[in-house]
């Protein structure tokens, strides 16, 4: 029997799918670390949960440090400490630190978490990713920009979801930058020169320092594309043909990069740059299963639970690899302008043209108010075996959905 401690911050619909995932694997006792009380576990999961523990802030490491060493108590020694978010990536190897638990350590979790320590140790390891400069003062900011020239990109460096990430075009943006961001020594930001090329994601499952799966997806366009231009509706692909060159050759620097970040045993998420003709880039990894509801575009292409293989692989080390069977894609619905949802256009049609494909969904739902990322107040997924079925079904949802907001 495996001792297992998943950190579920607050049960959330998408959060108690992972719970649900550790609680259903043979040869696991669960134990679950919240900011939530046990009352606020699923019903039909109360049971399976062996133990809980209820923390001030789930997001601290010394926080889940305790919660593990108290419920070591109870439990006895435990044997993995998971959670999904990628802002746990820290303060989880700290409370392993701190209740001797395996798994990633601090200095991994720090490579894969800091824009800037991420990029120097891929940079040093010969990967190719965008020249960079972590800014602590203006003056820092002006000599990066003499060197690559505008236009650039600058972003906190532990950003999430290309929140503040701006690209800057001119002294003028430079300004608005400094000033907004305020660089210091203690509070610096990441400038990176601008890529061009398509944005790709590379879901890898590595096994004691071994790739072992390959999974990938097109983000159609870019996110930061999809956030300078509010009326943009993103789609995110994941192509039917597993050994498309245009993935597949980029597997080696993939497997370059997961090794000199430290990567053991887990399904990381890595965002490049496919450059035709060009070295592709790494723009960014993330050690943790992918968000941008990649995780259910992986189950519909492959036709299998990826969450409870996540979890498998975690306690076990173990992953039976899933081939692909069809393309699957998302659209995301997104309203334009400010306030709430007020209508839907377009629906009809788009059932009526596309219907059939959609195999999931989550529609804006009136009175829900305007979403915070770009993804949007809902969205749709569909699936067929041809790739170009499913690129062109997402153009049809994205140009016949309209989300109004008022
Ligand atoms: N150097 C770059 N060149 C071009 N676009 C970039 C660059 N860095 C980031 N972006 C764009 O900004 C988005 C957000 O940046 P990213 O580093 O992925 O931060 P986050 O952790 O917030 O996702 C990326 O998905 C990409 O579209
Ligand atoms: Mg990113």
């Amino acid at each position: 029997m495996k001792n297992v401690v998943f950190v579920a911050p607050l049960f959330r619909e998408t959060t108690n799918r992972y719970v649900r995932a550790f609680a259903d694997l043979p040869g696991v006792r669960l134990g679950v670390i919240s900011q939530e009380p046990a009352v606020m576990i699923p019903k039909d999961l109360r049971d399976r949960v062996h133990a809980h523990y209820q923390v001030a802030n789930a997001m601290e490491g010394a926080d889940i440090g305790h919660a593990c060493k108290a419920l070591q108590r109870s439990m006895g020694p435990i044997d993995a400490l998971l959670g999904a978010l990628e802002q746990l990536t820290i303060p989880l190897a700290q409370a392993r630190a701190m209740a001797g638990i395996p798994g990633m350590s601090i200095a991994v979790a720090q490579n894969f978490r800091d824009k800037a320590t991420m990029k120097d140790v891929l940079r040093n390891a010969g990967v190719p990713v965008a020249r960079h400069q972590r800014v602590t003062s203006a003056a820092d900011l002006w000599s990066f920009v003499a060197e690559v020239g505008f236009p650039v990109v600058v972003k906190p460096p532990d950003g999430l979801g290309a929140a503040a990430t701006w690209r800057l075009e001119s002294p003028e943006d430079a300004n608005a930058a400094l000033s907004r961001f305020q660089p210091s020594p203690s509070d610096p930001f990441q400038a990176e020169e601008f890529v061009v090329g398509q944005e790709n994601t590379c879901e890898t499952v590595t096994i004691r320092g071994q790739p072992v799966w390959h999974s990938g997806t097109h983000y159609l366009p870019g996110p930061l594309e999809v956030l300078e231009n509010p009326w943009m509706q993103y789609c995110v692909l994941l192509p039917r043909e597993a050994d498309d060159p245009d993935f597949t050759s980029f597997h080696p620097v993939n497997t370059a990069a997961l090794s000199a970040l430290g990567m053991q045993t887990g399904l990381s998420h890595m965002e490049w740059f496919f450059r035709k003709g060009g070295k592709s880039v790494v723009s960014e990894v993330g050690a943790r299963p992918p968000g941008a509801m990649i995780m259910p575009l992986m189950q519909h292409a492959h036709q299998v639970d990826m969450v409870a293989r996540w979890a498998e692989l975690m306690v076990f080390e173990r992953f039976d690899p899933p081939t692909r069977k069809l393309a699957a894609g998302v659209a995301f619905f997104r309203g334009q302008g400010l306030g709430r949802v007020v209508a839907l256009h377009g629906l009809d049609k788009a059932q009526e043209e596309v219907g059939s494909l959609v195999v999931d969904r989550k529609l804006p739902v009136i009175g829900q108010p305007k979403a915070s990322g770009y993804e949007g107040e809902g969205w749709a997924i569909v699936r067929h075996e041809r790739t170009d079925v499913v690129k062109d079904a997402l153009k049809k949802l994205i140009s016949t959905v309209r989300v109004e907001l008022g």
